[in-house]
């Protein structure tokens, strides 16, 4: 078995990050297929994520890609299981362990992450039948006003994130922990700050107070950015001002790498906010590497060229690769 560490560390490696495709059935069928009207199911959902996993050269720019629990069962065009097809390339297959939101019975506007029964037995059998290196746990955090989210969701989102956490190490795969701090709504990027710091402060303290292994987490956040509904699009140096002051205020140094959720921003906007944000903690030489987890800002370009025609399949995988390219480049901004 590999160290935590060196698994965590090989992720954030330089100019490479994580492609997300860890989108459930429902997301995959309602949010990646439908909107290009391209035909529901499971054999659609298998060649959505054959047309980004098979693309020739995407190691060069990624580290691991995070899965839903169907694609590790389902096989390439060209026959080879998901996951191996990963490892060959030397891309770390990763998880997504989470079983999705429930109603938090103490705020009804706001949702904890459920997924912790059974969970011992389902890690274990990731990791021995398909080799997974890490995980994902999203919890979502919304903001609506000075009312929400609320410090008691903020704390049980971060109590579950950090029994999942340990859960993980145990068995021997890195956790990443991801409080998504959803886009939508009519915040100011001053209010978005304020929730961030909050959020990610009350999640390192309780993942502290759990023993979980700080240098064996990957943090997966939001950058910080006003509301979508504002119609406000921040500068990309407002952006990497905010995100790295709330990141410095609460990482810790030890955490092995932070990672970035494009969380519905333009495939350009994130990229260029990525490219602000990895140039300014060069400047103030943050203390952890900094890259892309996205799914939708990487996707997005590509599912809209294949848009369910297998003849579009090469053009498609171009714009994928342009993309990865261009995010890629980001980094050594
Ligand atoms: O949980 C969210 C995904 O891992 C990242 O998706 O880049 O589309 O926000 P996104």
């Amino acid at each position: 078995m590999h160290d935590l560490n060196d698994i965590a560390r090989s992720l954030v490696a330089s100019g490479k990050g994580i492609l997300a495709a860890d989108e459930s059935n429902e997301s995959a069928n309602e949010k990646r297929l439908k909107p290009f009207g391209i035909e529901l199911g499971e054999e659609n959902r298998r060649v959505f994520r054959d047309l980004l996993l098979a693309t020739p050269g995407i190691e060069e720019y990624l580290t691991g890609v995070i899965l839903y629990e169907e694609t590790l069962h389902q096989k390439s065009t060209e026959g080879i299981p998901f996951t191996e097809l990963l490892i060959q390339k030397g891309i770390v297959p990763g998880i997504k362990v989470d079983q999705g939101l429930e109603p938090f019975p103490e705020s009804k506007d706001e949702t904890i992450t459920k997924g912790l029964i059974g969970l011992p037995e389902r890690l274990t059998d990731y990791v021995k039948t398909y080799h997974t290196g890490f995980t994902k746990w999203r919890a979502v955090v919304k903001i609506e006003g000075t009312r929400l989210p609320t410090a008691q969701a903020i704390h049980e989102n971060a109590k579950r994130l950090a029994q999942y956490a340990l859960e993980v190490q145990k068995a021997g795969m890195v956790p990443m922990v991801e409080p998504e701090m959803l886009l939508d709504g009519t915040h100011s990027r001053m209010r978005a700050k304020e929730v961030l710091t909050e959020t990610l402060g009350t999640l390192m303290q309780v993942l502290e107070d759990h023993a979980v292994d700080m240098t064996a987490v990957i943090l997966k956040t939001s950058m910080v950015v006003s509301g979508k509904d504002t119609g406000k699009i921040d500068s990309p140096e407002e952006v990497a001002e905010d995100t790295l002051s709330v990141l410095m205020d609460t990482v810790p140094a030890l955490v092995p790498g932070i990672v970035f959720l494009s969380g519905g921003q333009s495939p350009d906007q994130a990229t260029a906010n990525l490219a602000a944000i990895s140039k300014l903690a060069k400047e103030r030489t943050a203390p952890w590497p900094l890259t892309f987890s996205f799914a939708r800002a990487l996707q997005e370009e590509a599912i809209a060229v294949w848009a369910g025609k297998d003849e579009n399949i090469p053009a498609a995988r171009e714009a994928f690769i342009a993309r990865l390219k261009k995010v890629s480049e980001a980094l050594a901004a």
